[in-house]
């Protein structure tokens, strides 16, 4: 909830149309509230020059009826920043509780009317040379900023190789890497795009569909989905979750298994879920069609209740979201 003090430092609301300076936006950084431009570190930081950072990305919804902004799964995204902050021996992290608190109250200082993203972040902040993680002190970061329809649901872009989500098995593999110490970040995108796709398949150690970029993926075959588990080396997404608790709902089967990489040739809809890429149906895989080419019946009865759900309007999917304005 915003003091009155703070509701008069906030930014004022901007007119539709009126484009964003990024350098205004408020953003908390090392425990005060100040504006985007304020926020930087000396280049001697831990994370600057060893990349000892931990980072979130959530979304946030606005409802036009409602006039409300929905913040989407806010605690889920900071139980995993905690757990993340455990791996980079990261101690003292806030509470789920208070880093929600703080993700809300910063949308709300901005008075976001439109779609926005967070980002929350963890990093070393200690200026020292040395690659060890131990010892080092650490600061949180949450910047956040309006999103202008990063990717999925509402962009029908005809790419090169139709809907957005036109995928190509990469021969990447994690090479027994742990996902959540090391992540490839950009790199298998960014093979996919210089080959002329718009994202890649990732696969695990042993040649099997592990997931996107950044990314999990669901294939439907027969009216069943099927999504690669746990140990086929994915990043457990938030809205994979999410999706296997709609298509409970909606009354599909799921079953978690592991994926051969042809099975996404004779696959009757395949679709990628992501914090970013929220539901991108897959309509081509390696040069091929995958089901009839065009986005699938499944994929678009869940992509749509995705949609109701993130902004606000199923209230039995009430506890996905965080209503960031006082009713
Ligand atoms: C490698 C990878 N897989 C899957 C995901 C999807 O996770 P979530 O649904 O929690 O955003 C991400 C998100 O960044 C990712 O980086």
């Amino acid at each position: 909830m915003l003091t009155e003090k703070q509701a008069a430092d906030a930014p004022a609301p901007r007119a539709a149309g009126v484009p964003l300076d990024p350098a205004s936006l408020v953003c908390l950084f090392e425990g005060h509230y100040v504006p985007l431009a304020a926020a930087n570190v000396n280049i001697m930081t831990h994370a600057f020059m060893y990349g000892t950072a931990v980072f979130e990305g959530i979304r946030a919804y606005w409802n036009e009826e409602q006039q409300q902004l929905f913040a989407l799964k806010v605690p889920e995204h900071m139980t995993r920043i905690r757990n993340s902050c455990k791996v980079m021996l990261m101690t003292d992290v806030p509470s789920v509780d208070q880093l929600t608190n703080e993700a809300i109250e910063v949308l709300q200082r901005n008075r976001f009317r439109e779609d926005a993203y967070v980002r929350p972040s963890f990093y070393k902040s200690s200026r020292a040379i040395g690659v060890k993680l131990h010892g080092l002190e650490h600061r949180l970061l949450h910047p956040r900023g309006p999103v202008r329809r990063l990717r999925g649901h509402d962009r029908r872009r005809q790419g090169r190789h139709g809907l957005l989500g036109a995928a190509r098995a990469t021969r990447r593999s994690r090479r027994g890497q742990d996902r959540r110490l090391v992540r490839e970040p950009g790199i298998s995108k960014t093979e996919a795009n210089l080959n002329g796709f718009d994202e890649a398949l990732v696969l695990s150690d042993d040649g099997h569909v592990s997931e996107g970029s950044a990314e999990n993926i669901f294939v439907v075959r027969d009216g069943v989905l099927h999504t690669p588990t746990v140990a086929d080396d994915i990043l457990e997404g938030i809205t994979r979750a999410g999706i296997m608790e709609i298509a409970a709902d909606l009354g599909y089967a799921v079953v978690e298994r592991t994926i051969d990489r042809s099975e996404l040739y004779i696959a009757d809809e395949a679709f990628f879920t992501g914090t970013g890429a929220q539901i991108s149906p897959i309509v081509e895989v390696d040069r091929r069609p995958l089901g009839t080419g065009v986005v699938g019946p499944i994929t678009a009865r869940i992509k749509d209740r995705y949609f109701d759900i993130v902004r606000g309007r199923v209230p039995e999917f009430g506890h996905w979201v965080t209503p960031v304005y006082p009713r």
